[in-house]
Protein backbone atom coordinates (compact mmCIF):
# COMPACT_ATOMS: atom_id res chain seq x y z
CA UNK A 1 0.00 0.00 0.00
CA UNK A 2 1.13 3.13 -0.92
CA UNK A 3 0.44 6.57 0.67
CA UNK A 4 1.39 9.85 -0.41
CA UNK A 5 3.21 11.88 2.69
CA UNK A 6 0.57 15.24 2.76
CA UNK A 7 -2.09 12.86 3.33
CA UNK A 8 -0.74 11.75 6.42
CA UNK A 9 1.66 14.82 7.21
CA UNK A 10 3.87 11.50 7.30
CA UNK A 11 7.75 11.40 6.54
CA UNK A 12 8.27 9.17 3.75
CA UNK A 13 9.67 5.57 4.28
CA UNK A 14 8.28 1.85 5.42
CA UNK A 15 6.40 2.12 8.23
CA UNK A 16 4.21 -0.51 10.17
CA UNK A 17 0.90 -0.97 10.64
CA UNK A 18 0.93 -0.34 14.33
CA UNK A 19 2.59 2.85 13.65
CA UNK A 20 -0.12 3.91 11.63
CA UNK A 21 -2.76 3.03 14.01
CA UNK A 22 -0.95 5.44 16.35
CA UNK A 23 -1.17 8.55 14.14
CA UNK A 24 -4.82 8.13 12.22
CA UNK A 25 -6.71 6.67 14.58
CA UNK A 26 -9.54 6.81 11.56
CA UNK A 27 -8.17 3.65 9.39
CA UNK A 28 -9.41 0.58 9.67
CA UNK A 29 -7.74 -1.36 11.81
CA UNK A 30 -8.20 -4.73 11.03
CA UNK A 31 -7.31 -4.53 7.27
CA UNK A 32 -4.08 -2.72 8.41
CA UNK A 33 -3.28 -4.63 11.35
CA UNK A 34 -1.33 -7.64 8.89
CA UNK A 35 0.04 -4.98 6.84
CA UNK A 36 3.40 -2.45 6.23
CA UNK A 37 2.62 0.35 3.73
CA UNK A 38 5.08 2.85 2.54
CA UNK A 39 4.84 6.77 2.67
CA UNK A 40 6.18 7.83 -0.87
CA UNK A 41 8.01 10.59 -1.12
CA UNK A 42 6.37 13.56 -2.95
CA UNK A 43 7.49 13.54 -6.54
CA UNK A 44 7.68 17.91 -6.41
CA UNK A 45 10.17 17.22 -3.23
CA UNK A 46 13.68 17.58 -4.13
CA UNK A 47 15.25 14.97 -2.44
CA UNK A 48 12.67 12.34 -4.35
CA UNK A 49 14.50 10.31 -5.74
CA UNK A 50 13.42 10.33 -9.49
CA UNK A 51 12.52 6.35 -10.18
CA UNK A 52 12.59 6.88 -13.82
CA UNK A 53 15.21 8.90 -15.04
CA UNK A 54 18.11 7.07 -15.91
CA UNK A 55 20.66 5.79 -18.81
CA UNK A 56 21.10 2.51 -19.12
CA UNK A 57 25.38 1.36 -19.28
CA UNK A 58 26.67 -1.77 -19.36
CA UNK A 59 30.57 -3.11 -18.88
CA UNK A 60 32.38 -6.09 -18.32
CA UNK A 61 33.74 -6.47 -15.03
CA UNK A 62 36.92 -9.28 -14.41
CA UNK A 63 36.15 -11.93 -11.50
CA UNK A 64 38.74 -14.96 -10.73
CA UNK A 65 35.61 -17.31 -11.24
CA UNK A 66 34.86 -15.79 -15.02
CA UNK A 67 34.22 -12.49 -16.52
CA UNK A 68 30.66 -10.80 -15.20
CA UNK A 69 28.77 -8.55 -18.19
CA UNK A 70 26.78 -6.33 -16.18
CA UNK A 71 24.17 -4.23 -17.69
CA UNK A 72 22.68 -1.09 -14.68
CA UNK A 73 20.62 1.79 -14.61
CA UNK A 74 22.60 4.33 -14.02
CA UNK A 75 21.22 7.62 -12.00
CA UNK A 76 23.61 10.38 -12.27
CA UNK A 77 23.97 13.48 -10.16
CA UNK A 78 21.37 13.70 -8.09
CA UNK A 79 21.30 16.69 -5.53
CA UNK A 80 21.21 14.64 -2.18
CA UNK A 81 20.56 18.18 0.25
CA UNK A 82 17.42 20.43 -0.70
CA UNK A 83 19.46 23.48 -0.40
CA UNK A 84 22.97 22.49 -1.54
CA UNK A 85 26.22 25.16 -1.28
CA UNK A 86 27.49 23.54 -4.58
CA UNK A 87 25.58 20.67 -5.90
CA UNK A 88 28.44 19.79 -8.48
CA UNK A 89 30.05 18.12 -5.08
CA UNK A 90 26.86 17.24 -2.78
CA UNK A 91 25.38 14.80 -5.40
CA UNK A 92 25.98 11.56 -6.15
CA UNK A 93 25.69 8.91 -8.89
CA UNK A 94 23.49 5.77 -8.58
CA UNK A 95 23.92 2.27 -10.47
CA UNK A 96 21.31 -0.66 -10.57
CA UNK A 97 22.38 -3.90 -11.90
CA UNK A 98 19.61 -5.22 -13.94
CA UNK A 99 21.10 -7.87 -15.78
CA UNK A 100 24.02 -10.00 -14.79
CA UNK A 101 25.41 -12.30 -17.62
CA UNK A 102 21.93 -12.56 -19.21
CA UNK A 103 19.71 -12.99 -16.12
CA UNK A 104 17.51 -10.83 -15.05
CA UNK A 105 18.20 -9.58 -11.15
CA UNK A 106 15.84 -7.94 -8.56
CA UNK A 107 17.43 -5.38 -6.61
CA UNK A 108 14.40 -4.75 -4.28
CA UNK A 109 16.71 -6.18 -1.03
CA UNK A 110 20.14 -5.70 -1.71
CA UNK A 111 23.41 -4.23 -0.05
CA UNK A 112 24.07 -0.90 -0.98
CA UNK A 113 27.75 0.20 -1.27
CA UNK A 114 28.59 3.49 -0.63
CA UNK A 115 31.69 4.36 -2.50
CA UNK A 116 33.43 7.76 -1.60
CA UNK A 117 36.25 8.69 -4.03
CA UNK A 118 37.80 11.41 -1.08
CA UNK A 119 41.66 11.54 -1.37
CA UNK A 120 43.61 14.28 0.47
CA UNK A 121 41.00 15.58 2.59
CA UNK A 122 40.26 17.24 -1.30
CA UNK A 123 36.44 17.93 -2.42
CA UNK A 124 35.11 14.98 -4.92
CA UNK A 125 33.36 16.50 -7.42
CA UNK A 126 30.22 15.01 -9.14
CA UNK A 127 29.79 17.91 -11.95
CA UNK A 128 27.08 17.29 -14.26
CA UNK A 129 29.57 19.00 -16.46
CA UNK A 130 32.21 16.39 -16.45
CA UNK A 131 33.89 15.03 -13.85
CA UNK A 132 37.68 15.61 -13.25
CA UNK A 133 39.76 15.89 -10.36
CA UNK A 134 41.94 13.58 -7.74
CA UNK A 135 42.07 10.33 -8.64
CA UNK A 136 41.35 8.39 -4.75
CA UNK A 137 44.86 6.99 -3.61
CA UNK A 138 45.42 3.28 -4.79
CA UNK A 139 43.72 4.02 -8.38
CA UNK A 140 45.21 1.48 -10.85
CA UNK A 141 43.54 2.35 -13.56
CA UNK A 142 44.65 5.94 -14.17
CA UNK A 143 45.96 7.92 -17.64
CA UNK A 144 49.00 7.51 -18.15
CA UNK A 145 51.32 10.16 -15.76
CA UNK A 146 48.55 10.83 -13.22
CA UNK A 147 49.84 9.45 -9.93
CA UNK A 148 46.78 8.27 -7.25
CA UNK A 149 46.04 10.78 -4.69
CA UNK A 150 47.82 13.60 -6.23
CA UNK A 151 46.20 16.27 -8.66
CA UNK A 152 47.38 16.33 -12.07
CA UNK A 153 49.13 19.99 -13.18
CA UNK A 154 45.58 22.09 -14.42
CA UNK A 155 43.06 19.49 -13.07
CA UNK A 156 40.73 20.53 -10.49
CA UNK A 157 39.46 17.95 -7.65
CA UNK A 158 37.36 15.70 -8.60
CA UNK A 159 37.06 11.84 -9.79
CA UNK A 160 38.62 11.46 -13.35
CA UNK A 161 37.31 10.54 -16.45
CA UNK A 162 36.97 6.77 -16.99
CA UNK A 163 38.36 5.72 -13.51
CA UNK A 164 37.09 2.63 -12.17
CA UNK A 165 37.07 1.09 -8.60
CA UNK A 166 37.48 -2.19 -8.05
CA UNK A 167 35.03 -2.25 -5.68
CA UNK A 168 32.31 -0.72 -7.32
CA UNK A 169 32.62 -3.01 -10.20
CA UNK A 170 32.89 -6.31 -8.15
CA UNK A 171 29.80 -5.28 -6.31
CA UNK A 172 27.58 -4.66 -9.32
CA UNK A 173 28.62 -7.39 -11.19
CA UNK A 174 27.47 -9.35 -7.15
CA UNK A 175 23.99 -7.86 -7.87
CA UNK A 176 24.50 -4.70 -5.22
CA UNK A 177 23.35 -1.01 -5.54
CA UNK A 178 26.48 0.90 -5.68
CA UNK A 179 26.11 4.65 -4.92
CA UNK A 180 29.29 7.34 -5.74
CA UNK A 181 28.44 10.73 -3.48
CA UNK A 182 30.66 13.92 -4.27
CA UNK A 183 31.20 15.83 -1.41
CA UNK A 184 32.79 19.06 -0.42
CA UNK A 185 36.41 19.23 0.51
CA UNK A 186 39.02 21.69 1.96
CA UNK A 187 39.75 23.29 -1.53
CA UNK A 188 36.42 24.41 -2.31
CA UNK A 189 36.45 28.33 -2.59
CA UNK A 190 33.90 30.81 -3.35
CA UNK A 191 34.33 33.28 -6.62
CA UNK A 192 34.63 35.96 -3.62
CA UNK A 193 37.96 33.99 -2.10
CA UNK A 194 36.02 32.22 0.93
CA UNK A 195 36.35 28.38 1.42
CA UNK A 196 33.28 26.43 1.54
CA UNK A 197 34.07 23.08 2.10
CA UNK A 198 36.34 22.68 5.38
CA UNK A 199 35.78 20.93 8.17
CA UNK A 200 33.10 18.94 9.16
CA UNK A 201 31.65 19.85 5.00
CA UNK A 202 32.91 16.42 4.01
CA UNK A 203 31.06 13.96 6.52
CA UNK A 204 28.18 16.35 6.77
CA UNK A 205 27.67 15.58 3.09
CA UNK A 206 28.06 11.92 3.58
CA UNK A 207 25.73 11.74 6.10
CA UNK A 208 22.96 13.90 4.34
CA UNK A 209 23.94 11.70 1.23
CA UNK A 210 23.24 8.68 3.71
CA UNK A 211 19.65 10.27 5.15
CA UNK A 212 18.94 10.97 1.69
CA UNK A 213 19.12 6.85 0.85
CA UNK A 214 17.19 6.08 3.90
CA UNK A 215 14.48 8.38 3.28
CA UNK A 216 13.84 7.34 -0.36
CA UNK A 217 14.14 3.73 1.16
CA UNK A 218 10.53 2.81 0.06
CA UNK A 219 11.32 3.41 -3.81
CA UNK A 220 14.95 3.27 -4.37
CA UNK A 221 16.31 0.06 -5.24
CA UNK A 222 18.89 -1.85 -2.30
CA UNK A 223 18.02 -1.95 1.11
CA UNK A 224 19.22 1.11 3.43
CA UNK A 225 19.45 -0.70 6.45
CA UNK A 226 22.37 -2.73 4.50
CA UNK A 227 24.59 0.62 3.79
CA UNK A 228 28.40 -0.62 3.21
CA UNK A 229 30.40 2.40 3.69
CA UNK A 230 33.56 2.30 1.68
CA UNK A 231 36.71 4.54 1.11
CA UNK A 232 40.40 5.06 1.48
CA UNK A 233 42.96 7.36 3.14
CA UNK A 234 41.00 10.61 3.57
CA UNK A 235 38.10 8.92 2.33
CA UNK A 236 38.80 5.57 4.60
CA UNK A 237 39.03 8.34 6.95
CA UNK A 238 35.74 9.76 6.68
CA UNK A 239 34.18 5.89 5.93
CA UNK A 240 35.66 5.23 9.69
CA UNK A 241 33.68 8.88 10.96
CA UNK A 242 30.75 7.82 9.31
CA UNK A 243 30.55 4.81 10.54
CA UNK A 244 31.14 5.61 14.29
CA UNK A 245 29.22 8.97 14.18
CA UNK A 246 25.64 7.64 13.11
CA UNK A 247 22.79 10.21 14.24
CA UNK A 248 25.00 11.86 16.55
CA UNK A 249 23.16 14.96 17.08
CA UNK A 250 26.13 17.54 16.91
CA UNK A 251 26.17 17.49 13.23
CA UNK A 252 22.30 18.18 13.08
CA UNK A 253 22.79 22.02 12.76
CA UNK A 254 24.83 21.45 9.87
CA UNK A 255 22.41 19.43 8.19
CA UNK A 256 19.49 21.32 9.03
CA UNK A 257 21.01 24.14 7.35
CA UNK A 258 22.03 22.11 4.16
CA UNK A 259 18.21 21.09 3.95
CA UNK A 260 19.52 17.48 4.52
CA UNK A 261 16.36 14.88 4.75
CA UNK A 262 15.18 14.22 8.12
CA UNK A 263 16.28 10.45 8.45
CA UNK A 264 18.80 8.17 9.75
CA UNK A 265 22.36 8.37 9.14
CA UNK A 266 23.48 5.03 10.78
CA UNK A 267 25.34 2.90 8.45
CA UNK A 268 25.67 -1.12 8.44
CA UNK A 269 29.42 -1.52 7.72
CA UNK A 270 32.55 0.68 7.02
CA UNK A 271 34.85 -0.16 5.49
CA UNK A 272 38.24 1.89 5.91
CA UNK A 273 41.46 1.37 3.89
CA UNK A 274 44.68 2.77 5.15
CA UNK A 275 42.44 5.58 7.29
CA UNK A 276 44.18 8.56 8.12
CA UNK A 277 42.73 9.14 10.80
CA UNK A 278 42.80 10.41 14.90
CA UNK A 279 44.33 13.74 13.38
CA UNK A 280 44.32 15.42 16.71
CA UNK A 281 46.76 12.04 18.22
CA UNK A 282 48.54 11.17 14.72
CA UNK A 283 51.68 13.22 15.27
CA UNK A 284 52.45 12.07 18.91
CA UNK A 285 51.46 8.09 17.01
CA UNK A 286 53.73 8.84 14.54
CA UNK A 287 56.64 10.47 16.89
CA UNK A 288 56.48 7.38 19.32
CA UNK A 289 56.07 4.82 16.28
CA UNK A 290 58.69 6.07 14.03
CA UNK A 291 60.85 8.56 15.73
CA UNK A 292 63.62 5.82 16.39
CA UNK A 293 64.24 5.56 13.03
CA UNK A 294 63.89 9.32 12.20
CA UNK A 295 64.21 9.98 8.35
CA UNK A 296 65.31 13.62 9.33
CA UNK A 297 68.87 13.23 11.44
CA UNK A 298 69.02 16.63 12.98
CA UNK A 299 69.32 16.75 16.61
CA UNK A 300 66.32 19.14 17.00
CA UNK A 301 64.11 17.65 15.20
CA UNK A 302 65.08 14.63 17.81
CA UNK A 303 64.46 16.61 20.62
CA UNK A 304 61.44 17.70 19.49
CA UNK A 305 60.07 13.88 18.38
CA UNK A 306 60.88 12.98 21.63
CA UNK A 307 58.77 15.66 22.94
CA UNK A 308 56.02 14.52 20.81
CA UNK A 309 56.11 11.08 21.63
CA UNK A 310 56.19 11.20 25.32
CA UNK A 311 52.55 12.89 25.03
CA UNK A 312 51.98 9.08 23.34
CA UNK A 313 51.50 7.13 26.72
CA UNK A 314 48.91 8.63 28.85
CA UNK A 315 46.54 9.10 24.97
CA UNK A 316 46.83 5.15 24.96
CA UNK A 317 46.21 4.75 28.77
CA UNK A 318 42.97 7.36 27.97
CA UNK A 319 41.99 4.56 25.69
CA UNK A 320 41.57 1.74 27.86
CA UNK A 321 42.35 -1.00 24.62
CA UNK A 322 42.65 -4.98 25.71
CA UNK A 323 44.01 -6.55 23.18
CA UNK A 324 42.78 -9.71 21.17
CA UNK A 325 43.27 -13.28 22.78
CA UNK A 326 43.53 -12.62 26.49
CA UNK A 327 46.23 -10.41 25.73
CA UNK A 328 45.56 -8.09 28.36
CA UNK A 329 45.52 -4.16 28.62
CA UNK A 330 47.73 -2.72 25.46
CA UNK A 331 50.25 -0.51 27.09
CA UNK A 332 53.31 1.99 25.55
CA UNK A 333 55.67 -1.01 26.91
CA UNK A 334 53.84 -4.00 24.93
CA UNK A 335 52.37 -2.56 21.77
CA UNK A 336 54.85 -3.21 19.90
CA UNK A 337 55.28 -6.36 20.79
CA UNK A 338 51.00 -7.10 20.23
CA UNK A 339 51.48 -4.96 16.89
CA UNK A 340 54.20 -7.51 15.78
CA UNK A 341 52.47 -10.78 16.98
CA UNK A 342 48.07 -9.84 16.02
CA UNK A 343 48.73 -8.26 12.87
CA UNK A 344 52.28 -8.16 11.13
CA UNK A 345 53.18 -12.07 11.96
CA UNK A 346 49.96 -13.32 10.59
CA UNK A 347 50.13 -10.68 7.34
CA UNK A 348 54.12 -12.09 6.71
CA UNK A 349 52.59 -15.24 7.11
CA UNK A 350 49.93 -15.28 4.29
CA UNK A 351 52.30 -13.91 2.33
CA UNK A 352 54.89 -15.67 2.46
CA UNK A 353 53.30 -19.13 2.80
CA UNK A 354 51.62 -18.51 -0.76
CA UNK A 355 55.23 -17.76 -2.52
CA UNK A 356 56.71 -21.02 -4.00
CA UNK A 357 59.83 -22.73 -1.61
CA UNK A 358 62.38 -20.86 -4.24
CA UNK A 359 60.90 -17.64 -4.38
CA UNK A 360 59.98 -17.72 -0.53
CA UNK A 361 64.25 -17.93 -0.27
CA UNK A 362 64.98 -15.43 -2.56
CA UNK A 363 62.48 -13.31 -0.35
CA UNK A 364 64.05 -14.55 2.94
CA UNK A 365 67.68 -14.27 1.41
CA UNK A 366 67.20 -10.38 0.80
CA UNK A 367 65.40 -9.77 4.07
CA UNK A 368 67.51 -11.17 6.62
CA UNK A 369 65.72 -9.30 9.59
CA UNK A 370 63.17 -12.13 8.73
CA UNK A 371 63.56 -15.89 10.54
CA UNK A 372 61.29 -18.16 9.29
CA UNK A 373 60.76 -21.51 10.64
CA UNK A 374 59.30 -23.41 8.08
CA UNK A 375 55.51 -22.48 8.83
CA UNK A 376 56.36 -19.15 10.62
CA UNK A 377 58.09 -15.73 10.31
CA UNK A 378 59.61 -13.94 13.39
CA UNK A 379 61.21 -10.79 13.97
CA UNK A 380 61.44 -7.55 15.93
CA UNK A 381 59.62 -4.90 16.12
CA UNK A 382 63.00 -2.57 15.75
CA UNK A 383 64.01 -4.41 12.61
CA UNK A 384 60.29 -4.46 10.86
CA UNK A 385 60.33 -0.11 11.58
CA UNK A 386 63.58 -0.11 10.29
CA UNK A 387 62.67 -1.58 7.40
CA UNK A 388 59.65 0.37 6.37
CA UNK A 389 61.38 3.79 7.76
CA UNK A 390 59.14 7.23 8.08
CA UNK A 391 57.77 8.84 5.03
CA UNK A 392 56.90 12.04 6.53
CA UNK A 393 59.00 15.00 8.29
CA UNK A 394 58.50 16.49 11.72
CA UNK A 395 55.12 17.00 12.40
CA UNK A 396 53.59 14.34 10.30
CA UNK A 397 50.28 16.05 10.19
CA UNK A 398 49.97 19.26 12.57
CA UNK A 399 52.65 21.01 10.29
CA UNK A 400 54.40 24.17 11.63
CA UNK A 401 54.47 25.56 8.36
CA UNK A 402 50.42 24.66 8.11
CA UNK A 403 51.66 22.92 4.47
CA UNK A 404 50.04 19.71 5.79
CA UNK A 405 46.23 18.64 4.53
CA UNK A 406 45.33 18.66 7.58
CA UNK A 407 45.69 21.95 8.21
CA UNK A 408 44.20 23.23 5.18
CA UNK A 409 41.15 20.70 6.16
CA UNK A 410 40.83 22.68 9.40
CA UNK A 411 41.11 26.15 7.90
CA UNK A 412 38.00 28.01 8.02
CA UNK A 413 35.89 30.58 5.40
CA UNK A 414 38.43 32.89 5.41
CA UNK A 415 41.52 31.34 6.57
CA UNK A 416 42.94 28.04 4.34
CA UNK A 417 45.00 26.33 7.07
CA UNK A 418 45.00 26.28 11.18
CA UNK A 419 47.24 24.37 13.76
CA UNK A 420 44.66 21.81 14.88
CA UNK A 421 47.08 20.79 18.00
CA UNK A 422 48.09 21.98 20.82
CA UNK A 423 51.77 20.91 20.45
CA UNK A 424 52.26 22.80 17.05
CA UNK A 425 50.59 25.81 18.45
CA UNK A 426 52.28 26.15 21.08
CA UNK A 427 55.60 25.63 19.14
CA UNK A 428 54.98 28.13 16.79
CA UNK A 429 53.41 30.77 19.01
CA UNK A 430 56.07 30.30 21.71
CA UNK A 431 53.17 30.23 24.03
CA UNK A 432 53.69 26.97 26.42
CA UNK A 433 50.10 27.44 27.21
CA UNK A 434 48.31 27.97 23.85
CA UNK A 435 45.60 26.31 23.32
CA UNK A 436 43.07 25.72 20.65
CA UNK A 437 40.38 27.53 20.14
CA UNK A 438 36.62 25.99 21.28
CA UNK A 439 35.41 26.02 18.10
CA UNK A 440 38.18 24.46 16.31
CA UNK A 441 38.68 21.71 19.26
CA UNK A 442 34.93 20.98 18.21
CA UNK A 443 35.55 20.49 14.67
CA UNK A 444 38.43 18.64 15.51
CA UNK A 445 35.82 16.00 17.27
CA UNK A 446 33.89 16.10 14.38
CA UNK A 447 36.24 14.52 12.21
CA UNK A 448 37.45 12.03 14.80
CA UNK A 449 35.47 8.13 15.18
CA UNK A 450 38.19 7.89 18.11
CA UNK A 451 35.84 10.47 20.04
CA UNK A 452 32.58 9.00 19.07
CA UNK A 453 33.87 5.74 19.68
CA UNK A 454 34.97 6.77 22.93
CA UNK A 455 31.44 7.74 24.53
CA UNK A 456 30.17 4.43 24.00
CA UNK A 457 29.69 3.88 19.42
CA UNK A 458 25.81 4.07 20.33
CA UNK A 459 25.78 5.11 16.38
CA UNK A 460 28.41 3.18 15.23
CA UNK A 461 27.96 0.58 12.31
CA UNK A 462 27.94 -3.10 13.68
CA UNK A 463 30.40 -4.37 10.98
CA UNK A 464 34.00 -2.97 10.18
CA UNK A 465 36.31 -4.29 7.15
CA UNK A 466 39.94 -1.93 7.92
CA UNK A 467 42.77 -2.81 5.79
CA UNK A 468 46.24 -1.30 5.54
CA UNK A 469 49.66 -1.73 3.99
CA UNK A 470 52.74 -2.94 6.01
CA UNK A 471 54.81 -0.58 4.44
CA UNK A 472 51.85 2.33 4.65
CA UNK A 473 53.73 4.80 6.74
CA UNK A 474 51.57 8.32 5.72
CA UNK A 475 50.31 7.09 9.35
CA UNK A 476 51.27 4.97 12.38
CA UNK A 477 49.83 1.42 12.43
CA UNK A 478 48.99 2.19 15.53
CA UNK A 479 46.50 4.78 14.76
CA UNK A 480 44.84 1.67 12.24
CA UNK A 481 45.37 -0.44 15.44
CA UNK A 482 43.36 1.72 17.96
CA UNK A 483 40.85 2.28 15.92
CA UNK A 484 40.10 -1.52 15.29
CA UNK A 485 40.92 -2.31 18.68
CA UNK A 486 38.71 0.22 20.57
CA UNK A 487 35.57 -0.94 18.44
CA UNK A 488 36.24 -4.46 19.65
CA UNK A 489 36.16 -3.65 22.59
CA UNK A 490 32.85 -2.10 22.22
CA UNK A 491 31.47 -5.15 20.87
CA UNK A 492 31.59 -4.61 16.96
CA UNK A 493 32.15 -6.92 14.31
CA UNK A 494 35.67 -6.38 12.86
CA UNK A 495 37.91 -7.81 10.03
CA UNK A 496 41.08 -6.56 10.25
CA UNK A 497 43.94 -7.15 7.54
CA UNK A 498 47.63 -6.00 6.86
CA UNK A 499 48.90 -6.47 3.43
CA UNK A 500 52.52 -7.23 3.80
CA UNK A 501 54.53 -5.20 2.04
CA UNK A 502 51.67 -2.96 0.71
CA UNK A 503 52.00 1.03 0.67
CA UNK A 504 49.24 3.42 0.87
CA UNK A 505 46.12 3.28 -0.88
CA UNK A 506 46.48 -0.87 -1.26
CA UNK A 507 42.91 -2.80 -1.75
CA UNK A 508 44.08 -6.52 -2.06
CA UNK A 509 41.33 -8.75 -1.55
CA UNK A 510 38.50 -6.89 -2.99
CA UNK A 511 36.37 -9.98 -3.87
CA UNK A 512 36.91 -11.23 -0.24
CA UNK A 513 35.26 -7.40 0.78
CA UNK A 514 32.53 -8.20 -1.55
CA UNK A 515 31.62 -11.98 -0.32
CA UNK A 516 32.32 -10.01 3.33
CA UNK A 517 29.56 -7.86 2.31
CA UNK A 518 26.84 -10.77 1.45
CA UNK A 519 28.03 -12.89 4.65
CA UNK A 520 27.45 -9.59 7.36
CA UNK A 521 23.96 -9.24 5.21
CA UNK A 522 22.57 -12.90 5.24
CA UNK A 523 22.28 -11.96 1.33
CA UNK A 524 23.40 -14.34 -1.62
CA UNK A 525 24.81 -12.48 -4.43
CA UNK A 526 23.45 -12.86 -7.92
CA UNK A 527 25.71 -15.95 -9.23
CA UNK A 528 28.00 -14.70 -11.25
CA UNK A 529 28.67 -18.04 -13.97
CA UNK A 530 27.70 -17.22 -17.49
C1 LIG B 1 46.00 11.32 2.32
C2 LIG B 1 47.30 10.94 2.57
C3 LIG B 1 48.00 11.53 3.60
O1 LIG B 1 49.27 11.18 3.89
C4 LIG B 1 47.38 12.51 4.39
O2 LIG B 1 48.08 13.07 5.39
C5 LIG B 1 46.06 12.86 4.15
C6 LIG B 1 45.36 12.27 3.11
C7 LIG B 1 45.25 10.66 1.19
O3 LIG B 1 45.88 9.97 0.36
O4 LIG B 1 44.04 10.84 1.11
Amino acid sequence: MNIQPTTLGMIPGKWTAAAALTETGTMNILSLATQTFTVLASTDDPLHFPVNDYTEASKTVTTTSGDVAVTYRLYEHLTYVAHPVDADYQSMNVKVPVRINGKDVDTTNVPILFATSIGGYMSSSNASSGRTGTPPAGSTDLPPGVVPGTLPPGVVPGMLPGMSNRNTDLALAAGYVVVEPGARGRDNQAADGTYYGKAPAAIVDLKAAVRYLRYNDAIMPGNANWIVSAGSSAGGALSALLGASGNNPLYDSYLKVLGAAEADDRIFASADFCPITDLEHADMSYEWEFGAVARNGALVLQTLSTQMASAFPAYLASLNLQGRNNFGAITADNYLQYLVQTYLIPSANKYLLALTDDARTTYLTAHTWISWSGSSASFSASDYLAYVGRKKGLPAFDAFDLSAPENSLFGNSTINARHFTNFSLRQVSGDTNAVLDSDLQTLVNLMNPMYFIAQGCSGCAPHWWIRHGSKDTDTALTVITNLATSLENQGKDVNTRLYWDAGHGANEDPEDFIAWIAQITGYQPASTSP
